[in-house]
């Protein structure tokens, strides 16, 4: 069986993709769009999954040719073994090998460096050898681009001795980011063909709960994986006998180089659940094309004003598409507050910010200051709030009652916007009482001012 195909059934057995695992040789239809249901409905996507080390830039510490030696000359395309043959097309028939310089003696270190130009989610990485594989090698990640690394899994006849580790070691629920030590995969035979794979969630318990692992989420996520071989099989461990394999070059008992054909690592594009693919951006790089109101290279937050809740990766259950503020169609910006998230039952934490047609509010749901409601208008109609505009010398103060519209009246003043006398009341020269009591002198001549006071 292809050792793919197999780390392929590894890999949906463990839950990742169920959906696909059913029958993924299912003709994919073809639906507008993998991130919305039949009725518009976001839900989970996910890119498909892939040979993400296909195409991409590899550098290789050591690559024999410069200066030419009888099996190698970078200048001449038959004798040429660059570090782009890990990555190009895979073709059995015509197997194309990187090939590091002729090394001698002492083991030495040759680092290959694949850079994956984003963050994916790698399920598993391979090399075939077109050398005798390593007697040691080690496997590891980066998160951010090639600053730091982490070690995803050792290989060595002498776990102890090279690595320090032990090579019985088991993963559990406590350390399921541990790389391991393993004797395996590190046999000399076959001289040539051999292979190192190595798989991210094999044998971590959390595997088949992935969707609730961020601890695995993070394990499986990089950016960039390096493969450092340490130590050769040397042949006069063999019994001193010297070798020359079909290319020559091994001529020496302590001579040595590593050659590998092909360089996968298969994983998907990581999305967090919110696109369906990747795509190059303006400048060429590789990005998520983001669904669900999200965006980031990874749809790793939520985009400008879907802020009501908390940017969350989507899970097979729940799409946990970014939420678009609610602020009547009177905010452009929002922002998240976690107190009033946990008050609401976890259901809205969005604040407008800057609120405009005289609006106030968490939601620009009410009217300013100085503003009452007209209720004629919906609250998202933008003269849906109206200046009280109360009298400067009728109104006792300039803000009226948000329903109603009434101003505050000083005494003997009526009117919305007290801008009368009251019935009783007459127009007086003072601003601090601009309507006063008629005197009673004659019951028979009472009138009412409906003169603006003064
Ligand atoms: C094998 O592949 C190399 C690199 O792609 C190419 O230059 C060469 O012509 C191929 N040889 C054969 C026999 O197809
Ligand atoms: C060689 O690589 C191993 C990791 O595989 C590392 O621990 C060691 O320090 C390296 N040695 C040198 C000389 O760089
Ligand atoms: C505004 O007017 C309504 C209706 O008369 C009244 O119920 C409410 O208490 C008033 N609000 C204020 C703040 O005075």
């Amino acid at each position: 069986m292809d050792p793919l195909a197999l780390l392929w059934l590894l890999f949906t057995a463990c839950g990742l993709d169920r959906a696909r695992a059913v029958n993924p040789f299912a003709v994919q239809q073809s639906p507008p769009d993998p991130c919305y249901d039949e009725k518009g409905a976001p839900r989970r996507c996910i890119p498909e999954f892939v040979n993400a080390a296909f195409g991409k830039e590899v550098h290789a510490s050591s690559t024999c040719g410069k200066p030419p030696t009888r099996h190698c000359d970078a200048s001449d395309p038959r004798k040429a073994h660059p570090a782009s043959y890990l990555t190009d097309l895979n073709n059995v028939a015509n197997m194309t090998c990187w090939r590091s310089e002729t090394l001698h003696h002492s083991p030495q270190n040759v680092t290959i460096t694949l850079s994956l130009g984003k963050k994916f989610e790698v399920i598993y990485v391979s090399l075939q050898f077109c050398s005798p594989r390593p007697e040691s090698a080690a496997v590891f990640k980066s998160m951010d681009y090639g600053k730091t690394w982490v070690p995803y899994q050792y290989y060595s006849s002498q776990c102890r001795k090279i690595y320090g580790k032990s090579n019985k070691a088991a993963v559990t629920k406590q350390n399921e980011q541990e790389a391991l030590c393993t004797d395996g995969h590190t046999d000399l035979y076959p001289l040539t063909g051999g292979l190192i794979a190595f798989s991210t969630l094999e044998g971590r318990p959390s595997g088949q709960d992935f969707d609730n692992s961020p601890v695995l989420q993070d394990w499986v996520t990089a950016t960039d994986i390096r493969v450092i071989f340490s130590r050769p099989h040397l042949f006069r461990e063999l019994g001193g006998r010297d070798h020359e394999d079909e290319e020559g070059g091994m001529s020496s008992s302590s001579s040595y180089y590593y050659a590998v054909g092909e360089f996968q690592v298969g994983g998907r594009c990581k999305c967090n659940g919110h696109a369906s693919r990747c795509v190059k951006d303006k400048e060429g790089k590789l990005v998520c094309d983001c669904k669900h109101n999200t965006e980031g290279p990874e749809c790793d937050r939520c985009k400008p004003f879907h802020y009501d809740r908390p940017w969350q990766r989507a899970t097979a259950r729940e799409a946990n598409e970014c939420l678009a503020c609610n602020c009547n169609l009177h905010a452009r910006r929002c922002r998240f507050n976690m107190e009033l998230y946990k008050l609401s039952g976890r259901t809205s934490g969005g604040v407008c910010l800057n609120c405009r047609h005289n609006t106030a509010g968490r939601h620009c749901h009410y009217c300013k200051e100085g503003f009452y409601r007209d209720m004629s208008k919906s609250i998202t109609d933008r003269k849906a709030c109206k200046a009280c505009d109360c009298h400067p010398v009728g109104a006792a103060g300039k803000t009226c009652n948000q329903t109603t519209g009434q101003c505050p009246c000083k005494d003997g003043v009526t009117g919305l916007t007290c801008n009368r006398c009251a019935k009783g009341y007459q127009q007086s020269r003072s601003p601090v009482a601009p309507c006063i009591k008629i005197p009673a002198i004659n019951p028979t001549s009472v009138v009412t001012s409906t003169e603006e006071p003064a």
